[in-house]
This record gives structure tokens, C-alpha cells and sequence, in this order.
């Protein structure tokens, strides 16, 4: 069933100019691919292979606007020192032209990890804290083990000084700078996933008491700022700047409801292109659920491949499930129904992209693991390629592109542990990425 007619097909025009040819958006994911923090040729590969499959834009796995924070071995991440950003912008440059091709756009997705890195990621000593808005720990679960995995391996940052936000202010401008320059046709502002920028946005990890803490626009300050320093450094006005924000994390609580409806009323009155709903912190990975997966297989499986678990997939009786934040997606477009939004995580199959985008409760959708395990997932929901190959088709009614779930992901240590299985899923899926 090919859906080149129906909205997943149509172009979208954003308020830069940029048109996106479909509604299908590879989702930011990290590759871990990067070799002494720059992209490679791999990276080129891999964007080449998912420009040819059809995707609208790419993100990029997030990439580290400083350096001395990261989340671990692997991450793209600007170069504190002049000396080296010459040979980083060439790196770049050749990762933004490899996915822009075929009427592809690529979109740099910018971050600082906040509390979320850990001890001895970047270059920093080991002994150097990470920063946070507030000296607030991760809380990875009750169990003592958690207690102790999270002090050993995160510890407690240190609460950032004026100095320290006017750095990061700077860092998020020159990363931008720096990607408009190598060719990128936007960035994507990560203020998402319980990284720094969503640490200040959240009441449980922002408590300060100076200008960025206390109500929810003090909290969205420092996103603001970033937004304002980002668009003095990049081609006015026909550069993209999108912002990734979380759901889920609001749900809980009706006040953080309200301050999140707040703090995207502060983002559309800074005339973003396009808002990214998503959910979910290492303290709670949401975003990286399981729930719509398929049990684990052996081995991380070829991307587009036949293995058992697509053949059984196949012949099983599918029922549609929603994307992890429908319901959240489609309450923010009732308050902004003129905000581009792009919802992500769990879209499973075509109908219930089609239905999202139909019933208006997003622009277009971002998709993750079925990228990987299926290159060319637009060619073939738009009905370019065959939808055979490791893709079930229920009944000839619809189209669903399932994933397996990482092994080791529900473990004892994972129940134990919350980031556990997290951690699990994105080493399998950047595995999986590595192979393409
Ligand atoms: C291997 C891997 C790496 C990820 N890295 C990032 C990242 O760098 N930035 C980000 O915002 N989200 C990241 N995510 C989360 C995805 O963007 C997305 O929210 C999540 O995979 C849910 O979408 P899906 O169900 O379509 O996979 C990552 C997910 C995976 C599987």
C-alpha cells in the first residue's frame, strides 16, 4: 500500500524556507562513530545510504558543542582549541555533503550533556566534575546498586556559574557557526533526553534561585539564549534552527504540564522552524522503550535483513500502536496549531504515521531504530521500493517496519539499574548503524 498521495508523501514548507520533500525525518542518533571527536569517512557512508532511501532530512547524532563534556567514547564534538577547527570544518563539511543529495537536508544536532556525562568523557581530567544548573545528582533508581552506579560512574556536578552559562551560551553559537559553515542547512537545538539545556528547563534538576531558575520562563532562559546567539552566526533568515524538547517528563505532574506548554510558547515566540517532541532522561529512558520492539535476536541483525525474527514477524497478526507521545503531540498542536512539530519515537508502521499527520498532531515524524534497520524506509512507504525484505505486511492493510530489542536490555542489572537497558539498546542500535 503505497502512500505517495497521502500526507507522509507532501512536502513541508518551514518559516527559513526550507522544504522538506516528505514528512519522514531520521531522528537524531548517535553514531559513536568519531575518531578523535570528527566525523569519518564512515559517517559519510552512512548518511550517503540514508540520503538515497528517500528520508526528508537526517539529524545528526548529537554532537558535543564543547569537547570537555561528552557522553562517552565516540561522539562528534567541537574542538575547544583554534588549531584544530580547520581540519574539523573539513570533516564536516564532507558529512553534510554526503546526506545532502537526492533533496535531503542535513541538520546538525547540537548538545551539552550536562549532569549526563560521565566521569571521564571528554577531555577533561577524571577528577574534573561535569556542570549541571544545580548540584543535583542522577537518580538511576531505589536500589543501592543504582545509588552507587550513579555516584561512581556520574557522581554529582558542579552548579554552573554566570561564567560558565555565558561559555555555553558561546560554545552552542560557534558549533552552529561552524556547521553553517561546512554546509548544514540547519541545526537542531538538543534541549531534550535530561541533557543540559533540558536540565534547565526542568523544575527537578534546575533549582537555582538567579535569573535561569525558579518559573518556567527563568528555566527556558538559557534555550533562549542559545536560540538568539545560534541565529547571530548562521545565513539569516534561510538557515533551519529546530529545538528538541521531552513530553513525558511533564506528564506526571499537571504544573510541568502547564510550564511546558509555557516554555514551547516562549520557543514559537522565538520563531523556531520546528519544535521535536520526544521524552525520556537516562533517569527514566522513555524515549528509548522497548514496548513496540520485538524480542532481542542473537546477533545485531543486517540493516533491511530477513532474518527469523522479520520472517515471524511477518506472518504475525499486527495491531496498530500509537507513538510513545501521541497524546502529548496532539494536546501541544491544540495550543499551537501553527507550530511545526515533529513527533518521535515508536512510529511503527504506515498507518499510524499516516493517522498522526492526518488527525494533525504533528507536521512530520521523526523515526530512529527503523532508520537503521531499514535504510530506505520512505522509498518504500511512499511506494518507490518494494516493501519486501524483512518488512511484515499484514493482511496486504498495512506496512509495519518492526525492530528487534537489543539482548541484555531487561536484565536483573537492568531492573536494577534504570539506564541499563538504555544503554543496551543505543550500543546494539549504534552497532547496527556501524554496519550499514
Ligand atoms: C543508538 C541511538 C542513539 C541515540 N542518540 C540520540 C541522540 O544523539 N540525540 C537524541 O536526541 N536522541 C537520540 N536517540 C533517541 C532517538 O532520537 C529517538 O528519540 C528514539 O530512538 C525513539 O525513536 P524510535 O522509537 O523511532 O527509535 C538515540 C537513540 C538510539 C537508538
Amino acid at each position: 500500500m503505497a502512500h505517495q498521495k497521502s500526507t507522509v508523501g507532501t512536502p513541508l514548507k518551514l518559516s527559513c524556507g526550507l522544504v522538506l520533500k516528505n514528512r519522514l525525518v531520521k531522528t537524531a542518533m548517535s553514531e559513536k562513530m568519531a575518531v578523535g571527536g570528527k566525523p569519518t569517512s564512515a559517517h559519510g557512508r552512512l548518511y550517503a545510504k540514508w540520503a538515497q532511501g528517500g528520508w526528508a532530512a537526517l539529524i545528526t547524532g548529537n554532537i558535543m558543542v564543547d569537547d570537555r563534556y561528552t557522553g562517552g567514547e565516540g561522539d562528534v564534538a567541537v574542538p575547544s582549541t583554534a588549531a584544530w577547527r580547520e581540519e574539523t570544518l573539513h570533516t564536516w563539511t564532507a558529512w553534510a555533503q554526503a546526506g545532502a543529495k537526492d533533496g535531503c537536508h542535513m541538520i546538525a544536532q547540537l548538545n551539552h550533556p550536562g549532569r549526563q556525562s560521565p566521569a571521564g568523557a571528554g577531555k577533561r581530567s577524571w577528577f574534573a566534575k561535569t556542570i549541571a544548573p544545580s548540584a543535583i545528582p542522577l537518580n538511576l533508581g531505589d536500589t543501592c546498586i543504582a545509588r552507587v552506579a550513579s555516584a561512581i560512574v556520574f557522581g554529582t556536578p558542579r552548579e554552573m556559574t554566570q561564567a560558565d552559562i555565558d561559555d555555553i551560551v558561546a560554545k552552542f553559537a560557534s558549533a552552529a557557526h561552524l556547521a553553517a559553515q561546512a554546509g548544514f542547512q540547519g541545526v537542531e537545538i538538543h534541549a531534550g533526553h535530561g541533557f543540559l539545556l533540558s536540565q534547565f528547563l526542568s523544575s527537578t534538576s534546575n533549582r537555582r534561585q538567579d535569573a535561569y531558575g525558579g518559573t518556567p520562563e527563568k528555566r527556558a532562559r538559557l534555550v533562549l539564549e542559545v536560540i538568539r546567539a545560534v541565529r547571530t552566526q548562521v545565513p539569516a533568515p534561510s538557515f533551519c534552527i529546530g529545538v528538541k524538547i521531552n513530553t513525558a517528563d511533564f506528564q506526571a505532574n499537571p504544573y510541568a504540564y502547564q510550564d511546558m506548554l509555557c516554555q514551547i510558547a516562549l520557543l514559537r515566540d522565538e520563531k523556531v522552524d520546528y519544535v521535536n517532541l520526544s521524552g525520556g532522561t537516562y533517569e527514566d529512558p522513555t524515549m528509548l522503550s522497548t514496548t513496540h520492539s520485538e524480542p532481542p535476536s542473537s546477533s545485531p541483525s543486517a540493516p533491511s535483513g530477513s532474518s527469523k525474527s522479520n520472517e515471524d514477524s511477518a506472518s504475525a497478526t499486527r495491531k496498530p500502536r500509537d507513538a510513545f507521545f501521541l497524546q502529548a503531540s496532539k494536546d501541544v498542536r491544540v495550543q499551537f496549531p501553527d507550530l511545526p512539530i515533529i513527533l518521535t519515537g515508536g512510529f511503527r508502521s504506515s498507518t499510524g504515521i499516516n493517522t498522526a499527520l492526518e488527525d494533525g498532531a504533528c507536521s512530520a515524524v521523526g523515526i530512529g531504530r527503523p532508520a537503521v534497520k531499514y535504510p530506505d524506509l520512505p522509498n518504500k512507504i511512499l511506494g518507490l521500493h518494494s516493501f519486501s525484505g524483512g518488512i511484515s505486511v499484514d493482511g496486504g492493510k498495512d506496512e509495519h517496519f518492526e525492530v528487534e530489542s537489543a539482548p541484555g536490555g531487561s536484565g536483573m542489572l537492568a531492573k536494577m539499574i534504570r539506564s541499563v537497558g538504555a544503554g543496551a539498546e543505543s550500543k546494539y542500535w549504534a552497532e547496527v548503524m556501524r554496519r550499514i
